[in-house]
Formats: C-alpha cells, sequence, structure tokens
C-alpha cells in the first residue's frame, strides 16, 4: 500500500509545469546548454580573460535579438574601446550587418561620451553620479526599448565606483530595473584567470549580485591556446555546466562539449601526422 503523503500541495506550490519564459540567445550551442536560453529579465555575468571572445559572444547576442522573428531592439554600452574601433572590428565577422547599426536596431554607445554629457568627467564616481548613471542607463534602454543589454565592461565601469558597496548598489539597482523593463543583460567582467579557483569578477560583488556567470577563458591542448566557455551558474533554469570549447567562426560562435570536441581534435592530428 502506498503511503499517503502528509501534506496535500495547493497549486501554487506545485510548481513542476512551470517554466520561465526565455530569452533565446541564437548562439550555437549556448540556448541548448542553458534549456533554452536565459530566463528572461536576468542579469548575466560574462567573465573571461583577455580575448577569450568575450566582446564577439555578446555581440552576437545582440545580433540573433535583432535578426529573430519578432526583432528586439538592443543596446551596446562600450567602455573598453571606442565604438568605432568595435565596429571596425566586428563588422569583419560575416553574421554582423553594419545595417543593423544603421537602421537602429543595434545601438552602439561609447561610454565615455555618456560620462561627457552628464558631466562625470572624473576618476572616481559618488552615489550622485552612481544614481544619475543608472538613470542615464535606463532612460536610454527605455527609449529605445531594448530588450537586450551589454555592458562591455563592468569591470572598467566599476573602477570608477570606489567602494564595495557602492559597485553592489549600483548592480544590483540597475539589474533590477533593467528586469522590470523585461530587458536581459550581459555585463562583462574581465578576469585574469578563468581556472576553478578564480573569482569570475574583479571586485568580488559583481558575482553574488549576478542571477548567472558564464566563464570564458583558455585551455592549452597540444600547443593549442582553445578558448572555452563554462557556465557557473544560471538562477531560475537548470544548465550544463560542463566546459565547452568555443569557435570564432564568419557565422558566429560555436560550442562544442570540450570532451568530444578534444576527442576530434586528437583524432584529426593524428590522421594529419
Ligand atoms: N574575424 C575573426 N575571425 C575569427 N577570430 C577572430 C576574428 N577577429 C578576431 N578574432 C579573434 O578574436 C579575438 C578577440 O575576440 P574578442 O574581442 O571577442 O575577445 P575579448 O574577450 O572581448 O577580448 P578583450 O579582452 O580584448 O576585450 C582575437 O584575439 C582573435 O584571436
Ligand atoms: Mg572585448
Amino acid at each position: 500500500m502506498n503511503p499517503k503523503p502528509l501534506v496535500k500541495l495547493n497549486p501554487m506550490q506545485s510548481t513542476s509545469n512551470y517554466t520561465r519564459d526565455r530569452c533565446i540567445t541564437g548562439i550555437h550551442g549556448l540556448d541548448e546548454i542553458l534549456r533554452g536560453g536565459i530566463p528572461h529579465g536576468s542579469t548575466v555575468l560574462a567573465a573571461g580573460t583577455c580575448g577569450s571572445g568575450k566582446t564577439t559572444l555578446a555581440m552576437e547576442f545582440l545580433v540573433r535579438g535583432a535578426l529573430a522573428k519578432f526583432p528586439e531592439s538592443c543596446a551596446h554600452f562600450t567602455a573598453t574601446e571606442p565604438s568605432i574601433k568595435l565596429l571596425e572590428n566586428i563588422r569583419q565577422y560575416a553574421f554582423f550587418d553594419m545595417k543593423m547599426v544603421d537602421s537602429g536596431k543595434i545601438n552602439v554607445f561609447d561610454m565615455d561620451v555618456l560620462y561627457s554629457w552628464l558631466g562625470l568627467d572624473k576618476a572616481s564616481f559618488d552615489l550622485d553620479d552612481v544614481h544619475a548613471l543608472i538613470k542615464a542607463i535606463i532612460n536610454i534602454v527605455h527609449e529605445i526599448g531594448a530588450t537586450r543589454l551589454v555592458i562591455d565592461s563592468v569591470t572598467t565601469l566599476c573602477y570608477k565606483i570606489k567602494s564595495e558597496q557602492l559597485i553592489r548598489d549600483f548592480l544590483f539597482t540597475l539589474g533590477k530595473k533593467l528586469a522590470s523593463l523585461g530587458c536581459t543583460t550581459i555585463l562583462i567582467s574581465e578576469i585574469t584567470s578563468a581556472t576553478e579557483n578564480a573569482h569570475w569578477s574583479s571586485f568580488g560583488v559583481e558575482e553574488a549580485i549576478a542571477d548567472g556567470i558564464i566563464v570564458m577563458g583558455d585551455v592549452e591542448r597540444m600547443g593549442h591556446l582553445l578558448r572555452f566557455l563554462q557556465v557557473v551558474k544560471m538562477r531560475g533554469t537548470s544548465h550544463s555546466r560542463a566546459k565547452h570549447a568555443i569557435e570564432l567562426t564568419p557565422l558566429g560562435v560555436m560550442l562544442t562539449p570540450m570532451l568530444k570536441w578534444g576527442a576530434q581534435h586528437d583524432k584529426t592530428n593524428k590522421v594529419g601526422g
């Protein structure tokens, strides 16, 4: 005889059929890793070492949104390189079309220009400055109706915010307001090491505030420096935590499970001598 349950769940408690709406990244392999995409409205920290492909991945995330069946409006705030340089580099990829920028589907903003507009040409920001910056970013997102946002990088931006508490407030408030606007955000974080024991952020607070953490780095295999991506956390969904190899191809970022890639790579090398 089956034992009777002691407590009967009410419909609100029975959540097994509930799934959160997803922002389908459109990046080859990433939506499978995330079991359907990033939970809508999340703030995701993409933490990676230099040259690991952070900007390319983030830009493709916007491109896929702009090209979706129901096209999304996208915004990219660049703090690490001027927008002209960023676009010059990214337009070499076949997946990117300058028409998306010219038509206003992808809006690229220089953080330096934004600082000038706000009169924030200074080395460090206080509480008022931080609030002015949040307000400006939110206004822009609201104005263009952006539902995908990238800040490249939050590390560069946070260097100007001297206290940990202010950085925490800045990221928490920004994330909350963006989520209320229905915007899914990628915050790029520059890290010096992507090993198991590394921090995924420069200031140690970004990773706690973020809904998700995607780590990008390099592994050396047989004299090759291979790029990898690993989803460390993503609130609101189950996901793979396996390392995946990244290839930056003209058609976009391609992710394949690391072991499989390694096996194929080793086999190819053997065949080729
Ligand atoms: N057209 C291209 N096709 C394939 N790979 C490219 C192409 N252009 C650049 N790359 C590779 O991409 C790397 C840069 O990628 P990306 O700018 O996305 O990295 P990042 O992590 O943002 O770098 P950074 O730390 O400098 O911000 C280059 O170092 C180069 O190896
Ligand atoms: Mg970059």
